[in-house]
């Protein structure tokens, strides 16, 4: 087992470039699948995420390369065993985006409940209620959902989402790309990474339209091609960097994150005193803190895009327990993804959790080095940040979670001046 030995309170300085988005890169790697023909990724991230639905892709019977250090190269030409072993599925819920993509092309699939980030229930019915819709059969059995798409192949339908669902959106738009007919998605997601799945499906020949505010419609067309696409930055990595830069009065310059990408984060940057430059050109943001100015305090909640997002509640509550006031958090997308409360206050933070989507911060608090445990991945950059900004030597356990989502994070935060080594424990 792998732990991080961080000793905080020196200020961040320098450059560091931004990896491609996990939550862009899964849902890509599974459209390859919807193409016979050589599909080639870049600005693939090394991160363990990747790592696991490439080895399950693998097993499907599907090639994959990593010809060079950040690109993939897939070719899906059939999928002799359309199977997902739970193992896999609990280490990555991503995998159920295999679902659409694998029933619009193969007409069926076994994938069983999906893992992934320990915060809350994490259903399924959506991805579910969509293919169902669109003519599949799913039954569940034994922990797995069998899947069978009619041997005419799936149709287009209509597709309503309760609520606003980012991977559900992803799976009924690769599922419609070769169904029959016309599918109509609403209340549909509107996070970049959604947007850029599209723009790499249109690239294969897919004919998809946003025709309202959360409306998606999409075309069927008998087959795709292969093609060539760039994962958008990942800005949850470029907002964990924000903040380091922000705690720490330090003064970082992001590159290759998309500025509109970081959307509701700026705002709160702006309203909470922290200063930021951007460059949509360049495709950079500068983040520096101020020492001598205390931040303010805000009251936050999460939401879908445009909103404030829900991955990036807990980092940002490192920057809030050194606001000088009451801030409040409101967590509304997931039911158990206040976790991280309990460490931070183990390292001196004063948070109140007021209910399990809310929690009050009091600030500013020096927040001090101590032992704590990872339980996720949000939670974890969380926790790195506390520590970064923290007196003293902590000691961070469970770092495969951080390895889930983030680059070599050590190598990056070690050339801004952190002091952080990983160890074998
Ligand atoms: C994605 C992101 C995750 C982010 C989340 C919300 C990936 C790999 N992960 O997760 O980092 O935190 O969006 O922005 O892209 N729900 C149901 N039934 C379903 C599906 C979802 O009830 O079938 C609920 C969820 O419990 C949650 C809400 O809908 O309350 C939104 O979840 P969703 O947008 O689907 O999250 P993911 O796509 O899984």
């Amino acid at each position: 087992m792998q732990k991080f030995v961080i000793t905080g309170g020196r200020p961040l300085i320098g450059d560091v470039n931004i990896a491609g988005a996990k939550n862009a890169v899964l849902k890509q790697m599974a459209a390859a699948t919807l193409t016979a023909e050589p599909v080639t990724l870049r600005n693939v991230p090394k991160i363990s995420d990747v790592t696991t639905l490439r080895e399950v892709m693998g097993d499907i019977g599907f090639e994959l390369r990593r010809p060079d250090g950040h690109a993939l190269e897939i070719v899906a030409r059939e999928a002799p065993w359309p199977f997902i072993p739970l193992e896999a599925a609990l280490k990555i819920r991503a995998s159920f985006i295999l679902l659409g993509p694998m029933l619009a092309r193969f007409g069926r699939v076994i994938l069983p409940n999906p893992g992934g980030d320990k915060i809350g229930r994490r259903p399924v019915d959506f991805h579910v209620d969509a293919m169902e819709r669109m003519g599949a059969t799913i039954v569940h059995r034994n922990g797995y959902y069998f899947a069978s798409a009619p041997p005419d192949g799936l149709r287009g339908a209509e597709v309503t989402f309760p609520v606003v669902s980012v991977m559900g959106t992803e799976n009924a738009v690769m599922a419609a790309t070769l169904a029959r007919g016309t599918t109509v998605i609403d209340n549909a997601a509107l996070e970049p990474e959604v947007d850029d799945l599209i723009v790499m499906l249109q690239s294969m020949g897919a004919r998809i339209a946003r025709t309202g505010e959360r409306r998606i419609e999409v075309e069927g067309v008998d087959t795709l091609r292969g093609t060539e696409h760039r994962v958008l930055g990942d800005r949850l990595e470029a907002e964990t960097f924000a903040i380091a830069a922000a705690t720490t009065h330090g003064d970082v310059t992001l590159h290759g994150i998309e500025p509109a990408h970081l959307g509701a984060f700026l705002e709160v940057c702006e309203r909470t005193g922290v200063v930021v430059e951007t460059d949509a050109a360049t495709a950079t943001v500068r983040v520096r803190g101020d020492a001598t100015r205390s931040y303010r305090p805000i009251d936050i909640r999460t939401d879908p895009w445009p909103g404030f997002a829900t991955d990036y509640q807990a980092p940002l509550t490192v920057l809030l327990t050194q606001a000088e006031g009451v801030s409040n958090v409101h967590e509304t997308i997931f039911e158990d993804r206040l976790d991280h409360v309990r460490h931070l206050r183990r390292m001196g933070a004063n948070i109140e959790v007021v209910d399990e989507r809310r929690a009050r911060i009091t600030g500013p608090t020096s927040l001090h080095g101590a032992e704590v445990e990872i339980a996720d991945l949000r939670a974890g950059a969380t926790l790195v940040l506390a520590a970064l900004v923290a007196s003293g030597t902590s000691v961070i356990s469970g770092i495969e979670h951080v390895d889930r989502g983030y680059e070599q994070i050590e190598a990056k935060l070690v050339a801004i001046g952190a002091r952080i080594n990983r160890i074998e424990a």
